[in-house]
């Protein structure tokens, strides 16, 4: 089964997991793309979605599904992403594609988190996936320098500005081995808005498709 193949397998296993008459927190990716694509064969059954990213939206609307601000939804039952990392904890790295900070904006509201993967993004140690931060344009040299001193050897996205305008900076050699710790460190440097640590909202449940099926592992608590 080709790894896309896979995508669409476990795109389809998480329609189980939306609520009906409800409306449904959609990511970004690829991953995503084909949820996106099976949601709508259930599209009568939902409210609408709220989505982390503009591409995810446009996506939802030529398909004919409701998409609703965020601000206008009171409740999201569920929330349902891919990942560029996953571990075992649920605790993810996200960004690949920018959207990182809408995605954690909707994932916070999100009752349930449902990440979706193929099973090469199930790791041991996050890290070696370039982490993604997002950055104020007039801070980027200086939150460089204070990327630097954690030991990241971050590099500009080229060409590029997430859907808020801003810069991404993508933090080579790192080795994530307290994920909540550095999320919330990162955090506090002026002038970064996201970082794509997911750990103190991890998933809930990972969907991690493998050529012998779904797994589901849920989040212990
Ligand atoms: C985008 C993301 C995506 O969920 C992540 O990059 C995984 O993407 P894909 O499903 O294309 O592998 O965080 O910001």
């Amino acid at each position: 089964m080709s790894r896309d193949e896979l995508k669409a397998l476990v795109a389809r296993e998480a329609l189980k997991h939306v609520v009906e008459d409800a409306v449904v927190g959609v990511g970004s990716g690829s991953t995503v793309n084909h949820f996106i694509d099976a949601l709508a064969a259930i599209k009568g059954r939902i409210e609408g979605a709220v989505a982390a990213s503009e591409a995810s939206a446009e996506r939802l609307k030529k398909h004919g599904i409701r998409v609703f601000d965020l601000n206008s939804v009171n409740e999201l039952p569920v929330y349902v992403d891919g990942a560029d990392e996953v571990t075992e904890h649920l605790h993810m790295v996200k960004g690949g594609g920018g959207a990182l900070t809408r995605e954690k904006i909707v994932a916070a509201v999100a009752k349930q988190f449902v990440c979706i993967c193929d099973a090469s993004k199930l790791v041991g140690v996050l890290g070696k996936f370039p982490l993604p931060v997002e950055v104020i344009p007039m801070a980027r040299s200086h939150v460089g320098r204070e990327l630097r001193k954690l030991g990241a050897h971050p590099e500009l996205r080229e060409h590029y500005r997430t859907d808020n305008g801003n810069l991404i900076l993508d933090c080579h050699g790192l080795t994530i081995l307290d994920p909540p710790a550095l999320e919330a460190e990162l955090n506090n440097i002026a002038g970064v808005v996201t970082n794509g640590i997911f750990a103190r909202r991890p998933a809930d449940l990972l969907l991690l498709a493998t050529p012998e099926g779904v797994q589901a592992r849920r989040r212990k608590r």
